[in-house]
């Protein structure tokens, strides 16, 4: 297939793929399929995916949990309603876990994380493998994280380009692109598997900003990457800004990024994001189709998921997620993938 020979994916080819649409883009995306599959072998990598808090210090123009969204109910999971959860996952044969929450710098949620670590650790043995994606925090807090047994963190940098970082974000220092690159950094050297990744479709984000996502991607060198088409909550700054594009351009997009992201780097993870679910039925299986190999699942118990609202979702309960869950892997099967739990070597 011509796609598996060298591509040079400098910013200029980034662009030129990322525009494809229609029959060029399918066969576009079908090659990373193919190539996913190669080293991958034909399964589908998944996550439980548990979220812990929606407490939040950060005010970002896009998100649900904002600080300063007041409709938003606010929770910590109990300890044990945590570690229910993850037996649950466990008995469903689940072995990566995803802990995700808003960013908090008190002691005591540091001190919290530190203890669910060590609990899902020795409760569930050393196999698991946590993610921890739980913001910006300093040097110290993320070593602390590591020894009491995160794996891996997810950061993500959102955009490349610094003027639009800066444009979805307010201007302080509690939002600074520089302080994210750092903490990237931060993670890096303690010796976290580290992934980012950015929204796609953000208002007045051009290509040109996605390919510049995209090579800094290549650049950190991560180990997986979670990407999505930008949703709108109406409960932000943002919603309603001008020059949105449609539901349908921002998943053509962010499919094109995926493919492009697969074929740039073969060998990591990528999450088909829930958010592609949101704005097409299909979309996350879509995302399979184009490279994309993990799937997280919420194990988050449904009384939570409610309050934990990113952006405006329709599967938030239980119910549908599961649906949601049954469609999804009917249409992998029907591709002759399947859902797999605990496997993840690249052959
Ligand atoms: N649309 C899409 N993704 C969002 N996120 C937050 N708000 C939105 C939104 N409105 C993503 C951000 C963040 C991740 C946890 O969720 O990229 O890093």
């Amino acid at each position: 297939m011509k796609y598996l020979k060298k591509i040079d994916w400098n910013k200029k080819n980034i662009v030129k793929h990322l525009m494809f649409r229609g029959e060029q883009a399918l066969e576009f995306r079908e090659s990373a399929l193919k190539l996913k599959q190669e080293l991958f072998g034909k399964g589908v990598y998944l996550r439980a995916l548990i979220e812990y808090s929606n407490y939040c210090y950060k005010d970002c123009y896009y998100c649900g949990i904002r600080h300063s969204n007041s409709n938003v109910e606010r929770y910590d999971l109990p300890v044990d309603v945590v570690l229910d959860a993850c037996q649950k996952s466990i008995d469903q044969g689940y072995r990566f876990f995803v802990i995700q929450s808003g960013e908090i710098k008190t002691r005591k949620f540091i001190n919290d994380i530190s203890f669910i670590l060590k609990r899902i650790k020795t409760k569930f043995s050393k196999d698991v493998k946590i993610t921890l994606s739980c913001g910006e925090q300093c040097f110290e807090t993320y070593k602390l994280w590591k020894e009491s047994g995160a794996d891996r963190y997810l950061l993500r940098f959102e955009s490349s380009n610094p003027e639009l970082f800066r444009k979805i974000h307010p201007a302080d220092l509690n939002h600074d692109f520089r302080q994210r690159m750092r903490c990237l950094e931060f993670l890096k050297d303690i010796g976290y598997q580290v992934g980012s990744g950015m929204m796609v479709g953000i208002p007045s984000q051009t290509v040109e900003d996605l390919a510049d996502d995209l090579l800094l991607l290549k650049k950190l060198n991560v180990y997986m990457v979670g990407l999505g088409p930008y949703v709108e909550h109406k409960d932000t700054p943002i919603f309603g800004a001008n020059g949105v594009l449609s539901k349908a351009e921002r998943l053509e997009l962010t499919l094109n990024v995926l493919a492009v992201l697969r074929l740039m780097m073969p060998k990591i993870n990528i999450a088909a994001s829930t958010a592609l679910d949101v704005i097409s039925d299909t979309g996350r299986f879509k995302g399979i189709c184009s490279g994309a190999n993990v799937v997280m699942f919420n194990q988050t118990p449904a009384k939570y998921q409610e309050m934990y609202s990113l952006y405006n979702r329709k599967d938030c309960l239980e119910n549908n997620v599961s649906e949601n869950r049954h469609a999804l892997e009917k249409n992998v099967k029907r591709i002759n993938e399947n859902f797999v739990y605990c496997t993840e070597e690249v052959v």
